[in-house]
């Protein structure tokens, strides 16, 4: 098989300064008259080692669940989804999900692709150590807007992989219009995704709001990475973590809920907020089987198939673009 070849694009990958697009959207999201920030700024350094240790927490039940899916169904998801000529793993982090898919899917190249490319670089470097003989080729890309995949991907045999219900913190409207540009990127080919299911308040709520208080230090943390892109005065001790599970909308949702009157000042603006009035700063949007196969067929999948830990409380869906 050729040798690596790694692309990590340092634009897309870089530092948002105050002045670029991530300035720009925060100050919009914290303006808005129910003021939002984008759960995408949860995960600095600290917010993405947070994460990392609260999927080991007892009540943050969706990796475990996803885990025993792909290892006990490992061979039925291989048989449906078929020859891999390129695995793109979306949002591939330290690509060790991807990586336990290697001797099952036989894939000859392997493309991670994730907006942290010091992350991608790290895990990169040990899998080119594990895996000498596979085709690497990193992408250090914001895949939530539009992307193209470079030459060196051939356009057939592409499954992409995006595991992590990290599908579930779009909108369904943001979420279609990703799988639609998955699906136009990969004809022929296909998706593995996994999806968190809904479930009962007593168990979805303690997975967003745990006993020790970790996913409250993830979601707080986001003040200092806030205060670090856009030069405000977030005191996070000013503010709460709260989660509720809003039926209505089928989603889990993490707000900040301010804990006294506070006025936030960043350079050229400034909100005040009320004791009480809140941020919301993630949605984690939760399927039935039949709503998400529908998305994936609404965005022009078909072939579509689940498979589901013991409890069904979350499925791997593969579909054929
Ligand atoms: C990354 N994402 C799928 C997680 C979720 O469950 O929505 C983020 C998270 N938020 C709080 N805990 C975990």
């Amino acid at each position: 098989m050729a040798r690596s070849l790694t692309s990590l694009a340092p634009d897309s990958a870089a530092p948002a300064s105050r002045t670029g697009s991530a300035a720009d959207e925060l100050r919009a999201g914290l303006t808005a008259a129910a003021a939002t920030i984008s759960p995408k700024y949860l995960y600095d350094q600290l917010g993405s080692s947070l994460f990392t240790a609260l999927t080991l927490l007892p009540e943050y039940y969706p990796t475990r669940c996803e885990a025993e899916i792909l290892r006990e169904q490992a061979a039925h998801i291989a048989r449906q989804v078929g020859r891999v000529e390129s695995l793109i793993d979306l949002g591939a982090g330290d690509c060790v999900k991807a990586e336990k898919l290697f001797p099952v899917l036989k894939p000859a190249r392997y493309v991670p692709i994730d907006i942290s490319a010091d992350y991608l670089n790290d895990a990169v470097a040990r899998l080119r150590h594990a895996h000498p003989g596979l085709d690497i080729c990193a992408l250090g890309r914001d895949f939530s807007h539009a992307f193209e995949l470079p030459e060196a991907v051939p356009a057939e045999g592409r499954l992409f992989f995006y595991p992590g219900s990290s599908i579930g913190n779009l909108t369904p409207d943001e979420a279609l219009g990703l799988l639609q540009r998955i699906r136009a990127l990969c004809p022929g080919g296909g998706l593995l995704v996994g999806v968190d299911r809904v479930k009962p308040r007593s168990v979805l709520e303690p997975a967003y709001d745990d006993a020790i208080g970790l996913t409250g230090a993830f979601n707080l943390n986001m003040l200092r990475h806030v205060n670090t892109l856009l030069g405000s005065n977030f005191r996070v001790e000013d503010w709460r973590h709260e989660a509720h599970f809003n039926e209505t909308e089928s989603r889990v949702e993490m707000h900040l809920r301010a804990a006294c009157d506070v006025l936030v000042k960043w350079p050229g603006g400034e909100r005040r907020f009320a004791r009480g009035q809140s941020i919301h700063t993630e949605s984690s949007y939760k399927y039935t089987v039949e709503g998400f196969a529908s998305l994936l067929r609404e965005a022009g999948f078909d072939e579509v198939q689940h498979w589901s830990d013991r409890r069904d409380w979350f499925s791997v869906f593969s579909a054929r673009a």
